[in-house]
């Protein structure tokens, strides 16, 4: 799978580069590819992603179906206008709006309950890589933001590498891949072997080919480079 996630970017012209997605696409997309835009662009791309290799997705929602809760939006929306899966627990939501680890869980649930696709980020800081932790950060946010369904995906995102330039290791990628993986199976069992883990922190044309080559590594969050039609194929490309 190979995700974007545009954050707080776009408008509605921003359509044109998702055509040019769904065009180059036509012929059917080699691995699964998803598009998660601002809540307000959803539907609109659902309608021009219709019957192409492309899906939609959001960047989160709210854990509750319903209920006052001022703008805020629930999976049961999302599900409803077309849209196949959301990302929950991404660091900047962890950071911006002090999302806990059981915060996360209630949302995947949420999702899950709208029968749509989570996709659960965890990822450890700068500080916490130097200080020997990041493994332990890493592991520690799965078992709290993990719901019981293994319908799940989950994505490695290193705080430090987002929208810095800055990649991992390819052997620390490889590392906590495996981590992931082993937690994965420890947890939910066989089904645990077939959950997707994206790797995602300055995925670009350029590396996507060495990460994805990367033993568990199976696909990518992506950030900037899905915000440009060109760099978000290559990427599909290289999957
Ligand atoms: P960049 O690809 O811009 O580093 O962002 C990664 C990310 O946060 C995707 O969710």
């Amino acid at each position: 799978m190979v995700a974007g996630n545009w954050k707080m970017n776009g408008l509605p012209s921003s359509a044109a580069e998702l055509r040019k997605m769904i065009e180059a696409l036509e012929g059917g997309a080699p691995c699964d590819v998803l598009i998660c835009p601002p809540f307000p662009l959803i539907a609109p791309f659902v309608r021009d992603g219709a019957d192409s290799g492309i899906e939609i997705g959001a960047q989160d929602c709210h854990r509750a179906e319903s209920g006052a809760h001022t703008g805020d939006v629930s999976a049961a929306l999302l599900a409803a206008i077309g849209a196949r899966a959301v990302i929950v627990g991404h660091s900047e939501r962890r950071a911006d709006h002090g999302e806990s680890d059981s915060l996360v869980r209630a949302k995947a649930e949420a999702v899950l309950a709208a029968k749509l696709l989570p996709i659960i980020c965890v990822g450890e800081t700068e500080a916490q890589r130097d200080a020997g932790e990041a493994e332990a950060t890493v592991l520690a946010q799965l078992d709290g933001s993990l719901p019981d369904d293994a319908q799940i995906v989950v994505a490695y995102e290193p705080v430090w590498a987002i929208g810095t330039g800055r990649v991992p290791q390819m052997a620390d990628i490889a590392a906590m891949h495996g981590a992931i993986r082993r937690a994965m199976v420890a947890r939910y069992g066989e089904a645990g072997q077939g959950i997707r883990l994206l790797y995602g922190g300055s995925v670009k044309p350029g590396n996507a080919k060495e990460i994805f080559a990367i033993e568990d590594v199976d696909g990518g969050l992506i950030g900037g480079a899905s915000l440009k039609a060109d760099d978000f194929l290559a990427i599909v490309a290289a999957a």
